[in-house]
């Protein structure tokens, strides 16, 4: 899993409403959100992402957007978490992808790094290089598996 490049400055529009039957469905989180979303993370995706996600939080405002349905958690996605500069990590839980839920939050992150000057992200270790370029023109990284995350500690079987 290579780390891609993104140009901010060359971003397609923000989708903040990924469902039109779903109008604001894409936001930045409130710090009051913390616990619940952290929560939601480490249940969902486990204790290294949820670690992440504190890390977004720690920022004000958080560089932390959340997708919702109605009043329940959908999706995350963070930025400044893993590193200054880095996108990552971002879920949507298995029932709600394919929504477009997964390029609202992508995009809401990229447009807010771009706003505060950064003219490039860096999405670590992702999972799939289609949907980045598709959603964002990502570019592959050469030589960057393992990337930054070398050498980390990890959990026996995780
Ligand atoms: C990756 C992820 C966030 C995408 O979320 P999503 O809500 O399903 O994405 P979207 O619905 O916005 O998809 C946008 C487009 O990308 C495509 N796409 C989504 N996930 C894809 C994948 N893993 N591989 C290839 N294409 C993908 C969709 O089919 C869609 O294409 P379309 O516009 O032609 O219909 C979601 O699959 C997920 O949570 N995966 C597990 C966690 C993960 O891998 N996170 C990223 C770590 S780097």
């Amino acid at each position: 899993m290579a780390d891609l490049l993104v140009k901010l400055y060359d971003l397609p529009p923000s989708a903040a409403q990924p469902d039109p039957q779903l109008p604001g469905t894409i936001r930045r989180a409130f710090a009051a959100e913390r616990r619940l979303i952290c929560d939601w993370v480490a249940t969902a995706f486990g204790s290294g992402w949820a670690s992440e996600c504190e890390a977004a939080f720690a920022r004000s405002p958080a560089t932390c957007f959340i997708a919702r349905d109605a009043y329940e958690l959908v999706g995350f996605a963070c930025y400044d978490a893993t590193a200054p500069g880095m996108f990552g990590p971002m879920g949507v839980r298995p029932q709600d992808r394919k929504r477009g839920f997964g390029r609202a939050l992508l995009l809401a992150s990229l447009h807010d790094m771009s706003v505060r000057g950064y003219a490039y992200a860096v999405i670590g270790g992702a999972s799939s290089l289609k949907f980045y370029q598709q959603a964002a023109g990502a570019t592959e990284i050469p030589d960057s598996t393992p990337g930054f995350y070398r050498g980390m500690l990890r959990l026996r079987g995780t």
